[in-house]
């Protein structure tokens, strides 16, 4: 399977500034096999950087889409006007979850409609502080999952990515610590185990399931080794091109 290493800029960098940073990031980066790269920028510089990325080298995300396809819906951003521009788009991140009381019907609606237009979701799913203090980590991944991919047909699973991002591993959280290894393969363990249950061992083997949270240099080489880790969701180490290309590196020797 390829790993995936993929940056969220999250609310960062004007166009201009995206635009520069891309081409820093075109010039050092090198095609490699069984690796896959993308970026996700806000959703205002997908159509400048689609037109000077190099899809060989880096593919582009969308951070965020409306889960229908046109309509009445002020401010929001179809993913089927972005198709073309992006191959996959990050669904369901906890800051839309928490920070904008997204619903587990409207992740669900935006899995499906990236499905619906050949982009492939990348479903961001993982417990919060206080449900890992109270022993609810395994239910709140099983719940997100199946709540998730409830809309997905059978064939379409080979086309979604999962990310699990624990709430209190992302470094902009109040309080953030990095997850041991420990921590994370035991969270790999319920999502592989739900993926085997729900869906059957050919579904659990093949989907890409990516880890998120306080990623740097130093321990994405660590991180990239667990079991059933498929690759990074990556935010603040993504917007400095020294540690981004550094932890691509790490990975092209892990996916070798
Ligand atoms: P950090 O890498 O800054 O912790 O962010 C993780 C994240 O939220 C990526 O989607």
């Amino acid at each position: 399977m390829k790993t995936y290493i993929v940056g969220n800029w999250k609310m960062n960098f004007t166009v201009g500034d995206a635009s520069v940073y891309l081409h820093k990031l075109l010039k050092r980066i090198k095609p490699a096999r069984n690796l896959q790269v993308a970026i996700a920028p806000s959703t205002i510089a997908l159509q400048p950087l689609s037109l000077q990325i190099d899809r060989k080298k880096l593919k582009l995300a969308a951070q965020n889409c409306c889960g229908k396809d046109y309509g009445a819906y002020t401010g929001e951003t179809a993913i089927s006007q972005l198709r073309g521009m992006v191959d996959y788009c990050i669904v369901g991140h906890s800051e839309r979850r928490y920070v904008f009381n997204e619903t587990d019907q409207q992740i669900r609606e935006k899995v499906a409609a990236c499905v619906r237009n050949n982009i492939t979701p990348i479903l961001c799913i993982g417990e919060t502080e206080s449900e890992r203090t109270f022993g609810e980590t395994r239910d709140v991944l099983r719940d997100q999952l199946s709540s998730g991919l409830k809309d997905v047909s059978r064939e379409d699973l080979e086309k979604c990515i999962i990310a699990y991002e624990p709430v209190w591993a992302i470094s902009s959280v109040k309080g953030a610590r990095p997850a041991t290894p420990d921590d994370i393969a035991n969270s790999i363990k319920i999502i592989r185990e739900f993926l085997r249950e729900m869906y059957g061992k050919t579904i659990e083997e093949k989907m890409p399931v990516l880890f998120g949270g306080s990623v740097n240099p130093s321990n994405a080489g660590a991180y990239l080794t667990i079991p059933g880790v498929n690759g990074l969701l990556i935010g603040g180490a993504s917007l400095i091109a020294d540690q981004f290309d550094d932890i691509i590196e790490t990975a092209k020797k892990v996916a070798s």
